[in-house]
């Protein structure tokens, strides 16, 4: 995992217009914080993912190639008969590189399972994406303290049929700090992270949950923290760049 930039990855949910996709990476394209000063390395990762609505993704694609895109969710199979899903062979097709699954919003509200979600991981695999599969405790977990106990289960389990080796991400969202203003602190995402590194020493790990223009850096900073997944903050074009300017500060300073 030498040599590799600070991921910020937006996820804008089910949230903005064609209209401000291209005001947001028009802002973005030629700003230095968004470019990948690493690019030389042998091992190079994107500083800023974009994952938009899917149906913006060619759009994107086709205006700004230089743009690294993600979809948010993709079905378990490669096609079939499964209406209104999305398939990790057509978020590539459409130019996505990554994509989420196991985000804890497609957890609740469409009830997915661990297994499911190791099932959609090991397609976007095969299909050529790299997966950012998510993780987070509810906070009556947290509250118990059994927040790494969870964490553990919901690891193993999500991660089934993957091996270490190959090319994926986690994010670690604490359900509670989602959408909600209340962050996770330091040391609770130390701690967190610190046993996530045990049990994948190469996987690059990022934070989710209220990120924002005043907490990013201090996030960022934070040991085992290779990156973050930004939800509202993202959609502010001013907000999101102090988020990417944090993250080019941490990169040029080690
Ligand atoms: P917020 O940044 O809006 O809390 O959302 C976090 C998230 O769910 C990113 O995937």
């Amino acid at each position: 995992m030498q040599n590799t930039n600070t991921y910020i990855v937006s996820n804008w949910k089910m949230n903005g217009t064609a209209v401000l996709m291209h005001e947001m990476v028009k802002a973005f394209i030629e700003n230095p914080a968004t470019k990948n000063d690493k690019a030389q390395s042998t091992n190079t990762t994107p500083r800023w993912v974009f994952c938009p609505p899917a149906l913006l993704i060619t759009e994107t694609k086709q205006n700004y190639p230089e743009i690294i895109l993600g979809g948010q969710d993709c079905h378990q199979k490669r096609t079939g008969a499964f209406t209104g899903n999305i398939s990790a062979s057509l978020l590539k097709e459409s130019g996505a590189t990554y994509v989420i699954v196991g985000h804890s919003e497609r957890r609740h509200y469409h009830n997915e399972s661990n297994a499911l979600i190791a099932e959609k991981a090991c397609m976007a695999i095969k299909c050529g994406l790299i997966p950012i599969i998510c993780i987070g405790e509810s906070e009556e977990t947290y509250n118990n303290g059994l927040t790494l106990d969870f964490l553990k289960k919901q690891l193993d389990e999500s991660l089934c049929g993957l091996n270490k080796e190959q090319h994926f991400i986690v994010a670690y969202e604490p359900i509670w700090a989602i959408g909600t203003g209340k962050t996770a602190t330091r040391t609770d995402i130390e701690k967190v992270h610190s046993f996530l590194r045990n049990q994948l020493p190469d996987t690059p790990l990022l934070y989710g949950g209220s990120v924002t223009a005043s907490n990013a850096y201090d996030i960022l900073t934070t040991p085992n923290v290779n990156g973050v997944l930004v939800g509202g903050a993202s959609l502010k074009i001013d907000e999101f760049k102090t988020i990417l300017e944090a993250a080019r500060m941490c990169d040029t300073a080690t």
